[in-house]
């Protein structure tokens, strides 16, 4: 089998998304954890709830009505100029440290983004992060007018880049989206970021459990679908071997 492609999700596996807190926190001390945990499940249930209820809106949308429920919801209030700063952060996410030395190490093969983002929010990331140097292709979902795991946003890889899914590797960290690339047909590497040994440690020696940690358990565990990701790795770094091993 030869790998001709390495397909990145981006929000949690190029892109830390729990970078977000430096802004909620600085926005509203103290709060910061919570709204950044609150805020990102939201923003991942409206996508699927919105994919059932056929009422796509671009995950720009999304992404501002799951924060104006979250800040709404615990009572912080605000204007214009606090929200937009925060969402600017969106378009400013951290890399996972690894992230670049990892796309360097794949060249070679195409090397491309599938990610619910909007075409608008992925370009400004990409460039801003200098990911576009290196990337040849992002591709967002948002021709399909719905979200993954639906099937349909993975065909765009193959529409996009020209390429059966056999051919390609595809990564990310999103249980969810490991398991749908995975019942899709594609080779998939999950990065399991979390091992359940950890997790069960802190939940173990918790007497308050955090919102992070209830993030971790409820998004950074593989999932009971019963599809198996080809590959389990602890970090994107891990990637250019199992790459250069599939030939
Ligand atoms: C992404 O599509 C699922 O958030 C994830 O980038």
């Amino acid at each position: 089998m030869t790998i001709k492609a390495v397909v990145f999700d981006a929000y949690g596996t190029l892109y830390d998304v729990q970078s977000v807190t430096s802004v909620t926190d600085e926005a509203f001390p103290g709060y910061g954890e919570l709204i950044s945990q609150i805020w990102r499940l939201k923003q991942l249930e409206y996508t699927w709830l919105r994919s059932l209820m056929g009422r796509y809106e671009d995950f720009s949308v999304i992404t501002r009505q799951s924060l104006a429920f979250t800040l709404r919801t615990l009572g912080l209030s605000f204007n214009d100029a606090v929200f937009d700063r925060i969402m600017d952060k969106y378009v400013h996410l951290d890399l996972y440290p690894d992230a670049k030395d990892a796309l360097t190490a794949l060249k070679g093969r195409k090397l491309a983004i599938l990610s619910n983002g909007s075409t608008d929010m992925l370009n400004a990331l990409v460039q801003n992060t200098g990911l576009d140097k290196i990337l040849d292709a992002t591709i967002s979902i948002d021709s399909t007018k719905t979200y993954k795991p639906n099937p349909q946003t993975y065909t765009l890889v193959e529409t996009k880049l020209g390429l059966k899914p056999h051919d390609v590797l595809f990564v990310s960290s999103n249980p969810f989206d490991a398991c749908g690339a995975k019942a899709f047909g594609f080779n998939v590497a999950w990065i399991e970021r979390v091992t359940p040994q950890a997790m069960a440690d802190e939940f173990k020696k918790a007497d308050l459990v955090r919102p992070l940690s209830m993030f971790k358990a409820l998004r950074m565990q593989m999932d009971e679908y019963g599809w198996e990701p080809d590959h389990r790795i602890s970090a994107l770094m891990d990637l250019p071997k199992i790459a250069k091993n599939a030939g």
